[in-house]
């Protein structure tokens, strides 16, 4: 999964921040669905890599649920050796699924090189987070 995040991060379109995220998710048959950030002219119209894979997985395989996500984010050049989490918008949309499946997602994010940080659950990241069960 990390190689497939790596992978992915180099197919990053981020002409405008420079920084380049990839994202793999394992699914429970098996599969790997990878993503990267697309970001656009008109900025808040891009999307993070994490949403875009997981939009794409809940999209195209409703029914499967997703066991791991793995995050490699990262200056195109010279990126930190310190592991970069995702963002609290994409926190919340893993979190939508993680609460649909009912099945928690382990998540782990790096940099290009360093220490992987590995939570069990979204929720590790995201305390006294807004689900479903409010509205
Ligand atoms: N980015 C991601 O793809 N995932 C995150 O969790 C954090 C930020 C992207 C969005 C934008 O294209 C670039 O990184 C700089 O913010």
């Amino acid at each position: 999964l990390y190689n497939a995040a790596l992978e992915s991060r180099t197919k990053a379109y981020a002409p405008y921040s420079k920084f380049h995220v990839g994202c793999a998710m394992l699914l429970e048959d098996g599969q790997i669905i990878v993503a990267n950030n697309q970001e656009n002219a008109a900025y808040p119209s891009g999307l993070c890599a994490e949403r875009s894979a997981i939009f794409w997985a809940a999209s195209n395989f409703p029914h499967v649920a997703i066991k791991k996500i793995f995050v490699i984010g990262g200056a195109e050049e010279n990126p930190a050796s310190t592991p970069i989490p995702p963002c609290g918008a994409c926190r919340q949309s893993i979190l939508e699924y993680e609460s649909k499946q009912n099945k928690n997602i382990e998540l782990f994010f790096t940099s290009v090189e360093g220490e992987i940080i590995k939570t069990q659950s979204v929720r590790d990241l995201l305390p006294f987070s807004f689900d479903a069960s409010y509205l």
